[in-house]
């Protein structure tokens, strides 16, 4: 297998980088895989064009990474169990993901990452917005930092995924998200973490998922997190990635969050996730 001469250009100066020169669809060569791997370690998260990959290739590049991390509530691909359909349909009004987030912030174990492909598309509209959160970490004072540092904070699914959520609420998107019974767990994560392939310190809450401060009540928490979650959302840490059909987007829950924009009712937009395995969090040593 040869190595592919793959060109790495940056997106914006906050996050992500464009790759092109590649085809997924092929077994990639250890040294090009391993040239995207530093490319998704240093931008945080990684994008490709003109990837028109079947069902099975988007697997196996994602088992490329890790073991896949299967999503418990998303409505799955049909036949295919370990891809998460993300679909919005032209009379449906609520769409999956549309506020800040990182992905499996829930689980004792959160995911790694997540490989986004677009299969479907509306002219205009449906971006989605990253966040670089190792960089809204360090732009804080050094006051706030040393507090964060000795904090964790509850993360759960219940307001979001289970029987009285978001979702369960929204009259439109039941058929798209299930398994609310399931929606129970509650997990504590320290508040900053230690990015375990970079080092780099990055703020490890989000708007979705995070419940509280571990410790405090949700009174006592909620000033303190609007503040971090205006803080990480402004614009000079954040990225806009417009799709094409065939786009693919892999982002890295550890180090970033991302935003699904709902700016396009009449359209239909069709995406398939594969989410790949993390590892545990260590705990933070400064
Ligand atoms: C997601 O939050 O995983 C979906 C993002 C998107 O559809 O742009």
């Amino acid at each position: 297998m040869n190595a592919t001469p793959i060109n790495i250009s940056p997106f914006s100066p906050a996050l992500g980088a464009v790759i092109s020169g590649v085809d997924l669809a092929q077994p990639l060569a250890e040294e090009t895989f391993a040239a995207i791997r530093q490319a998704f370690l240093d931008h945080g998260v990684i994008f490709f064009h003109d990837q028109h990959l079947s069902p099975e290739q988007h697997l196996a590049f994602a088992r490329r990474w890790a073991p896949i991390d299967i999503n418990r509530f998303f409505k799955p691909v049909p036949g295919y169990p370990e891809i998460a359909e993300v679909r919005k349909e032209a009379e449906q009004k609520t769409n999956i993901g549309g506020g800040w987030h990182t992905d499996h912030s829930y689980d004792e174990v959160p995911a790694m990452g997540s490989i986004l492909l677009a299969r479907e598309v509306p002219d205009s509209g449906g971006d989605t917005l990253f966040a670089n959160m190792s960089t809204a970490y360090e732009a804080l004072s050094p006051g706030l930092k040393k507090t964060l540092e000795g904090l964790r904070a509850i993360h759960s699914t219940r307001h979001v995924f289970g029987p009285q959520g978001g979702y369960a609420k929204a009259t439109d998107a039941g058929e798209r998200i299930g398994n609310a019974a399931a929606a129970v767990q509650e997990v504590s994560h320290p508040v900053v973490i230690r990015h375990p392939d970079t080092g780099r310190k990055t703020l490890y809450v989000n708007s979705a998922f995070t419940l509280q401060f571990e410790g405090w009540t949700v009174a006592e928490s909620e000033p303190l997190l609007r503040f971090l979650y205006q803080h990480a959302a402004r614009p000079e840490f954040s990225c806009r990635f417009q799709w094409r059909q065939g786009s693919l987007a892999f982002w890295d829950n550890r180090a970033t969050w991302h935003y699904a924009l709902n700016d396009y009712h009449g359209h239909r937009r069709l995406m398939h996730r594969i989410t790949v395995q993390g590892s545990p969090i260590p705990p933070m040593a400064a």
